[in-house]
């Protein structure tokens, strides 16, 4: 993402270059000027928290759990994601007109920072969707996301380095929660984890349905709901798993996934290979405030 000023910049230089190339002229300054809608709902997210599992949750819920265009219409085309102009070098997408374009009630996915979301979702105070996870988890599956996406090539010793050092795309992991964290209480923000969604997605359905005000499910909805989030389901859904289009246009390890996992602790059978003194840090990088938070005692 192409900024002028300086604290504007999620992204490294390097990554910006590797994963995020933009169009010429693809500015913050646009995606910042975002004319939002009354009835839109921001899915936000730092990467890796378990965003396209809520967006297909979420974009069900607003479109009267319509199956069929779930299992016929690509979940990008059907909930934006608005910084991301490509998903390959040839394939360049204005991602503001297709939010444009988009019919309302409009699903908006975005990791960006709470800073650099179009000003109006905090002037109208938008409804926004917020997912976090257990770091650990979030660094081990971004880990494999990047090396599959052959964006990164070093050990896993030292994505945890630069993950703790806030190196990588995106930036700060704590910065990007603890924003939304001090807003959990706010009408219009609802601020979920990764881990109550799989430890209870039903009741999590039922607060989010509440909170898009949408009606609530009957008792074979809400199974026929929670069937169709489903880990296999949608893993082995083109629609909702992103691996076969990333295949197709991306270069790729012959091995990489999208969805790999989609467990809780997953992180422990892959970090304890890696130095345990980064760890440390990664909880002590975290805001005292947030340090007791669930997810991180797992
Ligand atoms: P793993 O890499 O640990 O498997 P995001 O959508 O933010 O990129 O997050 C991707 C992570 O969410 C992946 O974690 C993926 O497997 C997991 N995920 C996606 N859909 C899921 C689902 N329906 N149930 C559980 N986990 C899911």
């Amino acid at each position: 993402l192409r900024c002028s000023g300086s604290n504007w910049l999620p992204l490294q230089q390097d990554w910006s270059t590797r994963w995020c190339t933009v169009p010429e002229g693809y500015a913050a300054s646009r995606v910042h000027a975002l004319e939002t809608r009354d009835d839109d709902v921001f899915v936000v997210t730092y990467p890796k928290c378990g965003t396209t599992w809520m967006q297909e949750l979420a974009w069900l819920l607003l479109n009267q759990l319509d199956f069929e265009r779930a299992s016929s219409v690509y979940l990008r085309e059907r909930s934006i994601f608005l910084e991301y102009s490509g998903i390959s070098k040839h394939k360049r997408r204005d991602t503001i007109q297709l939010c444009e374009q988009l019919a309302s009630p409009r699903l908006i996915k975005s990791h960006l920072p709470a800073q650099l979301l179009p000003r109006q979702v905090w002037q109208h105070k938008r409804k926004i969707i917020y997912v976090a996870r257990n770091p650990k988890d979030v660094l081990v599956s971004s880990y494999h996301f990047f090396v599959g996406l052959e964006y990164w090539t070093g050990d896993l010793n030292t994505y945890v380095d630069e993950f703790i050092n806030n190196q990588l795309v995106y930036s700060s992991y704590w910065a990007h929660i603890v924003d939304f964290w001090r807003l959990r209480h706010d009408p219009y923000v609802f601020f979920v984890t990764y881990e109550q969604m799989k430890r209870d997605l039903k009741s999590v359905i039922e607060k989010l349905s509440t909170f898009l005000g949408v009606n609530s499910l009957s008792a074979q909805q809400l199974e026929q709901l929670i069937g169709h989030t489903s880990f296999d389901n949608m893993k082995q859904s083109k629609y909702a798993n992103a691996t076969g289009l990333l295949k197709e246009t991306q270069k790729t390890s012959t091995d990489f996934e999208f969805m790999r996992r989609g467990i809780v602790g997953a992180f422990k059978d892959e970090l304890k290979t890696a130095s345990t003194f980064p760890l440390i840090r990664l909880h002590c990088a975290g805001s005292k405030e947030i340090n007791n938070w669930l997810p991180l005692q797992q």
